[in-house]
């Protein structure tokens, strides 16, 4: 079964509330319908009612019983609107300023997951990363014990012998454009525990990317990655983590074994940890492009379970989305 197939299953198994900001999007409402008609997911989707049915029927898309909700018409949005202004006052939100943003489908999204009237958010079709991820960051906040939020690339390629037959989890590739040593290693320790709790991964293998293998380069970038390392071990004594390592010595047994003798993870790797948000974002994009592998993103690290798409995202795109968003509500819920 793929990994794909193993989350589509296990949203199955306990049906979650996953809530759409871009409810008037063509290819969000026909990934609604689709996740009702699989039992992926109880969809519900934002927007102006007029403008939803408008795309539905533009899509051909049968609505159904999916709710439609309109933030600026909804009878929640004033407790939403207190709810915020609790959240938020310290930081100089006044309670005006709080209606509007309520008023917003992105913010009342949010505040639905945050406040238990969803479990999960999907965005990103129509608005950008940062439109989702500024009021994720400032309303749902981290887990407990975590610090910052970053991402996982769940990226399956068509080569069987790479990672963990064929998957490999990228990080990060979409929130942090320039990660300390410390927040690199907070970076690695959440990402394996997403492989193995989101992906199935049993034995997450660590690689901390780099352009030097085990000191084979001076420089204070390559130096940062070291420190990571360290610091990592710390955190997760027990979990089989390396670097700094090149991808090939990562990935290739051979490499591996004359670059970084004795690794654990060389040659091996199945989570791969880029030190900063460039290289990350380049290499999932050419991994998928060029190396043929379907990427899925994830947002981890966040108390609630939010995701963002690409704005070149497919229906299919969608539906996964929402699945790997249902399983992570599962796994917040217990
Ligand atoms: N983890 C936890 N909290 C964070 C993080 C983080 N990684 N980053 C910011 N925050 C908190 C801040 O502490 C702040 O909290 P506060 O308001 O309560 O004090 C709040 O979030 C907002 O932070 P700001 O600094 O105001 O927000 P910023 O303008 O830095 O935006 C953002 C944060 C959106 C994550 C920004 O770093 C960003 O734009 N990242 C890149 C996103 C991107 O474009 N990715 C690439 C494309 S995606 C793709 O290709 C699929």
């Amino acid at each position: 079964m793929s990994m794909i197939e193993r989350v589509w299953k296990k949203a199955k198994a306990d049906v979650k509330r996953i809530v759409f900001p871009e409810g008037d999007d063509q290819r969000t409402v026909l990934a609604a319908v689709k996740l009702r008609e699989e039992g992926l997911a109880k969809p519900i989707l934002l927007g102006e009612e007029a403008a939803i049915r408008a795309a539905a029927e533009k899509a051909g898309a049968e609505l159904g019983d999916i709710p439609l909700i309109d933030p600026a018409k909804s009878e929640k949005t004033e407790a939403y609107a207190q709810a915020l202004y609790e959240l938020r006052k310290a930081k100089g939100l006044d309670l005006e300023g709080a209606r509007k943003l309520a008023g917003d489908v992105m913010y009342y999204g949010i505040l639905m997951v945050q406040l238990g009237d969803a479990d999960g958010l999907v965005s990103g079709a129509v608005h950008t990363t940062g439109d989702m991820l500024r009021p994720a960051l400032q309303i749902i906040r981290t887990k407990p014990g975590i610090r910052i939020v970053s991402s996982s690339f769940l990226m399956t390629c068509p080569n069987p012998e790479l990672g963990d037959e064929g998957l490999l989890v990228y990080a990060d590739c979409i929130v942090n454009p320039c990660p300390t040593a410390e927040e690199l290693a907070q970076i690695a320790v959440t990402t394996a525990r997403t492989a193995h709790d989101l992906c199935g991964v049993e034995v997450p293998r660590v690689a901390m990317l780099s352009f030097s293998t085990k000191g084979s380069a001076k420089h204070e970038l390559v130096s940062k990655v070291q420190e990571a390392v360290r610091i990592a071990h710390e955190l997760a004594p027990d979990l089989l983590l390396d670097g700094e390592l090149q991808p090939d010595a990562a990935l290739v047994p051979e490499v591996g074994a004359r670059k970084a003798p004795g690794s654990p993870v060389a040659g091996r790797a199945n989570v791969l940890i880029y030190p900063d948000l460039q290289s990350g974002n380049i290499a999932y994009k050419l991994t998928q492009r060029i190396g043929g592998a379907d990427a899925y993103a994830v947002l981890q690290g966040l108390n609630k379970p939010c995701n963002d798409l690409s704005r070149g995202c497919s229906v299919m795109d969608i539906v996964n989305t929402a699945a790997l968003t249902a399983v992570q509500a599962q796994a917040s819920g217990k």
